[in-house]
């Protein structure tokens, strides 16, 4: 995998854009139906203001692609200001001018959430291959909602969140844990792998463990991150603060340097 270890969340934002772009807009120009992979939390939220401005100054268009989702909360009401479908809407699709129609997630709020994570993996398979996935990882390695011990050849499915993730998400629920769903429909690892193109960022001392663990560490499924040593194609974007566990960081930012203009994301 490339490791992009940057100076500042605002650089890796950038380059997570340019990722992404480098990715959709050929696939736009040669026509047919392109999937992008959207994830939610706070990780993405740079490249997607990135995202926005270039479409705001400089005509950039996602018009054509169909937008899917990692994962949504169990039993969060339609329509609910934190239900992921809401959190993407409101954060980069509608300010993209994309139809709201075109942007997926897997269905939270159905009465068989069981049905619907089946229902969400089909949707995705007849609709992909997904071009470029972007991805976060939780402090603990969580990759989508695939928590620890997830299965590596994972496929969507209902996952039960641990404490600590639903700690660490407290703060979109006001702060208050009890508010937490415990229940998430996520993407396998499996379904993750099944991308095209894998661009995880990462930012901050809080995630450099995670990080290494998913860089340098073991292939495990106690760090579901690791899953990403599998896969032919990806760009894991860090800021230094992110990549300061990293023993190879020194090669990495070597690497960087001499990239041939030719090689992109
Ligand atoms: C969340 C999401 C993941 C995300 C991760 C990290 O719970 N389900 O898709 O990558 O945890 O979140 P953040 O970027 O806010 O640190």
């Amino acid at each position: 995998m490339e490791v992009v270890l940057l100076p500042t969340p605002e650089d890796c934002g950038r380059v997570v854009a340019d990722a992404v772009v480098g990715s959709v807009l050929p696939a736009l120009a040669r026509s047919g139906p392109v999937v992008l992979g959207l994830a939610t939390g706070s990780s993405p939220l740079l490249a997607y203001q990135e995202l926005l401005r270039r479409h705001r100054d400089e005509g950039l268009s996602l018009t054509g692609v169909q937008a899917f989702l990692l994962d949504e909360y169990v039993g969060l009401p339609a329509g609910h200001p934190e239900s992921y479908r809401e959190v993407i809407r409101r954060e980069l699709t509608d300010a993209l001018g994309l139809d709201p129609a075109v942007v997926h997630g897997p269905d939270g709020a159905a009465a068989d959430p069981l049905q619907a994570a089946r229902d969400y993996e089909a949707q995705l398979l007849a609709a992909g291959p997904v071009v470029v996935q972007v991805l976060g990882i939780g402090s603990n390695g969580h990759v989508g909602f695939n928590e620890p011990g997830s299965s590596l050849a994972s496929r969507t499915r209902v996952k039960t969140l641990t404490e600590q993730t639903r700690t660490d998400n407290a703060r979109f629920f006001g702060g208050d844990v009890d508010a937490v769903p415990r229940h998430v429909i996520t993407q396998g690892l499996g379904t993750i792998l099944g991308a095209q193109h894998l661009v995880l960022v990462a930012t901050g001392e809080g995630k450099a463990e995670a990080v290494a663990a998913a860089v340098e560490g073991p292939l495990t499924a106690s760090c579901p991150g690791s899953v990403l040593q599998l896969h032919p194609h990806v760009t894991l974007v860090v800021d230094e603060a992110a990549g300061s566990r990293l023993v190879r960081a020194d090669h990495h930012r070597y690497v960087l340097a001499h990239k041939l203009a030719s090689q992109g994301w």
